[in-house]
């Protein structure tokens, strides 16, 4: 049973999955999309995205980061997943779920599921290009309006020689509305011999139980889920309850105590704001903790009343 860290655009960058590694048990993170449109990248768009790549591709507590890239040129994209292999990534992850408009506008991410033919080239000039020995994996959605390709497009990637398969189990049209057609993975894992990824709406121990039986995936993939529950991959792996809300406080103050690019002001708050926007889900007590910090916009208020906050909640020792 694997367990990966989902993608997320502007949320899961390489300070939140060091955190989120460090206390999980996660089997492997893909990054952020890189977007390829019409040029071989410099490297340091590479490193941006994925700093790991000069630690062998590796976050702090050794879990490989694979790159991610979208885009729908694919001699582009081939050039740009073996600079990216080339630099250290743990295998090339392609982007065909995307729902931006903008990105879709220009042909890339969820519009290609209405092309398995254009989804079969790209897959194939990327295996062709990256040496066979790395892992090629390509992450879907079941479609774009519907879901009436959803197994043609499996089978593209399939026959197009990636290795691994990512199913979140929503078409474009469905966005990010519960529920996640979970069946629907077990249909398209019938059809093809590669191993399939389950994703979508695994929150809990028990989302994954069901998912696992109408999925019939042993691989799972969790993503606004890890950031509501940091020790999710522990919690489903070994069927544990969640980390008590101190033991949250904890992660936050690592978390603020991570410099960012030298301008922690431009990046942090934001940032910690976002995560307790998913914290919230799991724990109230990180919504008075968001409301107390709503309004600030600087980085050492903001750790000043996480700090505070804490030693109020601690438990008094008598
Ligand atoms: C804010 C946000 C950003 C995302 N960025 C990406 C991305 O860069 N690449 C990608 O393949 N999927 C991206 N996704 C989709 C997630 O990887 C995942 O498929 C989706 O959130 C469903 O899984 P979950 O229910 O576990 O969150 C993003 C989702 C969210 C909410």
């Amino acid at each position: 049973m694997r367990i990966i860290l989902a993608p997320m655009e502007g949320v899961l960058d390489h300070l939140m999955r060091n955190i989120l590694t460090e206390i999980g048990d996660y089997d492997l993170c893909v990054t952020e999309f890189i977007r390829v449109v019409d040029q071989l990248l410099p490297e340091k768009v590479f490193y941006r995205t994925c700093p790991e790549l000069k630690y062998n591709g590796k976050t702090n507590s050794g879990t490989p980061v694979r790159v991610q890239l979208l885009g729908q040129n694919p001699d582009y994209l081939s050039e740009n997943a073996l600079r990216a292999i080339e630099l250290g990534s743990q295998g090339i992850d392609l982007n065909f779920g995307c729902p931006s408009p903008t990105v879709n506008k220009n042909k890339g991410g969820a519009i290609l599921l209405k092309e398995p033919e254009t989804i079969y080239k790209i897959i194939k000039s990327v295996r062709d290009a990256i040496p066979k020995g790395n892992i090629l994996s390509a992450k879907i959605r079941l479609g774009f309006e519907d879901k009436e390709r959803a197994l043609d497009v499996a089978h593209a990637v399939e026959s197009a020689g990636a290795n691994e398969l990512t199913v979140h189990a929503r078409t474009k049209l469905e966005g990010y509305k519960p529920p996640a057609h979970w069946d629907w993975i077990g249909k398209i894992k019938e059809k093809v011999n590669i191993p399939v990824i389950a994703n979508g709406e695994i929150w809990s121990f028990d989302d994954y139980d069901k998912c696992k039986a109408l999925s019939n995936c042993s691989d799972f993939m969790v993503g606004r889920g890890a950031l509501a529950m940091p020790n999710l991959s522990q919690v489903l792996k070994l069927n544990i309850p969640p980390l008590e809300w101190n033991n949250i406080y904890d992660l936050l103050i690592k978390y603020s105590k991570q410099e960012i690019y030298g301008d922690k002001d431009k990046y942090y708050p934001n940032r910690i704001k976002q995560w307790l926007r998913y914290l919230k889900i799991q724990y109230p007590e990180a919504d008075e903790l968001f409301t107390a910090i709503r309004r600030l916009k600087k980085s050492t208020e903001i750790i000043d009343i996480i700090n505070k906050t804490q030693q109020s909640n601690k438990p008094t020792v008598t």
